[in-house]
């Protein structure tokens, strides 16, 4: 059977009970200039280890643009806000999986609200909920928090957070990190 493939969806080659789905900035960062997010690195490599669907967030109205600077001030004004940014497109099927890890990076104790828009949006019943970020010093600090007080009738499984510099210098060690944390929390 061939893998469903869009531009933002990507099927495991057979068919997964797990989504990872995540947000990852992009363009000028405080790594250098990115064509590729730190989270988007982190996620993959969870969605490979796991033969998981992937799924990535991308704004429909450019809400978050490609330049430090200003994604600091979106970013502030958005928890301000509590703002739900829209995403483009959406995964096929949401209700067949069972376990959905989700990420991004760690913007003030919050992921981007997108994130959030993305959660609000599906039908959670029954699903299990597995927090990840990477960051530049503040790890998962946060972020776990507001996710068991918005979904506090939710399972929620011990997330991971990553340096952000580390998924893009040093694959082969986040890799080791990432089996590590998936075989503890799998039991
Ligand atoms: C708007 C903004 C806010 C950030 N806030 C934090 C923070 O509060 N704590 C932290 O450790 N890193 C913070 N960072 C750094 C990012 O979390 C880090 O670089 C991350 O790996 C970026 O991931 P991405 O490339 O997937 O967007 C911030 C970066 C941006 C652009």
């Amino acid at each position: 059977m061939k893998a469903k493939k869009s531009k933002y969806f990507t099927a495991a080659k057979s068919n997964s009970d797990t989504l990872v789905v995540y947000f990852s900035a992009k363009g000028l960062q405080a790594n250098g200039v990115l064509t590729k997010g730190n989270t988007a690195n982190l996620a993959e490599i969870i969605a490979d280890e796991l033969h998981a669907d992937l799924f990535e967030l991308v704004s429909n109205d450019n809400h978050y643009p490609d330049d430090y600077r200003p994604l600091i001030e979106i970013s502030k004004k958005d928890i301000e806000d509590n703002a739900r940014p829209m995403y483009l497109e959406d995964v096929p099927d949401f209700n067949k999986y069972s376990k959905v890890y989700i990420g991004g990076p760690a913007w003030f104790f919050y992921w981007p609200m997108i994130n959030y828009t993305f959660l609000e949006k599906h039908d959670l019943t029954n699903k299990t909920l597995v927090p990840f970020a990477t960051h530049a010093g503040s790890g998962l600090k946060g972020i776990d928090d507001h996710l068991s007080q918005m979904f506090p009738k939710n399972k929620i499984l011990k997330g991971i957070s990553i340096n952000g510099f580390d998924t893009q210098t040093d694959k082969e060690h986040v890799k080791k990190v990432v089996k590590n944390w998936l075989n503890e929390i799998q039991g």
